[in-house]
């Protein structure tokens, strides 16, 4: 099995939906912006303000560049950002089936009410951030999707469920259309 990817705008529960399931399937979990805050040793609003949002982006790049040498599936979250970058495409197909969690503009809203770990979402009127940024970015999520689940007020485990039989049916589909020359 290739890794489970999880894009999607930032509250849409990546990392906490990303634990979950690589918990439930005995796989490895990897945060792609731990993984860049553990390198730096620093925050992800440091490292913006510190350095600004260009040089977040190459480090993004170079992380997920580097996650192509896993060897041991695990389930990979990136960064809502990370999928904005069109030469991160490549390597985000390269690791596996993506999947798209995609939340409304009020339950985003709701989630990251309050949240000051955020950069881009500083300052006034969160809703029409939101609102902006999501316009610009879900057609490049639904682009790379294989998989979408929305993700709502459901119970975790639904949520992880559908999530894995979602990308059960993808992988078999793939395996049907690469076996269809038999
Ligand atoms: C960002 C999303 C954040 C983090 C950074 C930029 C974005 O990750 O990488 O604040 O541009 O959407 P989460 O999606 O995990 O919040």
């Amino acid at each position: 099995m290739r890794h489970i990817v999880l894009i999607g705008f930032m509250g849409s529960g990546k990392t906490q939906t990303g634990k979950r399931l690589a918990e439930e399937l005995g796989l490895k979990f990897v945060d792609v912006d731990k993984k860049i805050t553990n390198e730096m040793k620093m925050s992800v609003n440091d490292i913006f303000s510190r350095f600004g949002e260009v040089f977040f982006r190459a480090l993004e790049t170079r992380a997920i560049k580097e996650l192509r040498t896993l060897e041991e599936t695990a389930v990979i979250s990136v960064g809502g950002g990370l999928p904005v970058q069109e030469q991160n495409h490549k390597y985000l197909k390269e690791l596996g089936t993506i999947v798209y969690l995609k939340g409304s503009v009020e339950t985003l809203k709701k989630r990251l009410e309050g949240d000051r770990t955020r950069p881009l979402l500083k300052g006034a009127d969160l809703e029409g951030k939101i609102r902006k940024m999501l316009k610009a970015r879900e057609p490049i999520y639904k682009k790379l999707a294989d998989v979408t689940v929305v993700t709502a007020d459901q119970p975790i485990t639904e949520l992880i469920q559908e999530i894995w039989k979602k990308c059960q049916e993808f992988e078999n589909q793939c395996l049907l259309e690469s076996n269809s020359h038999i």
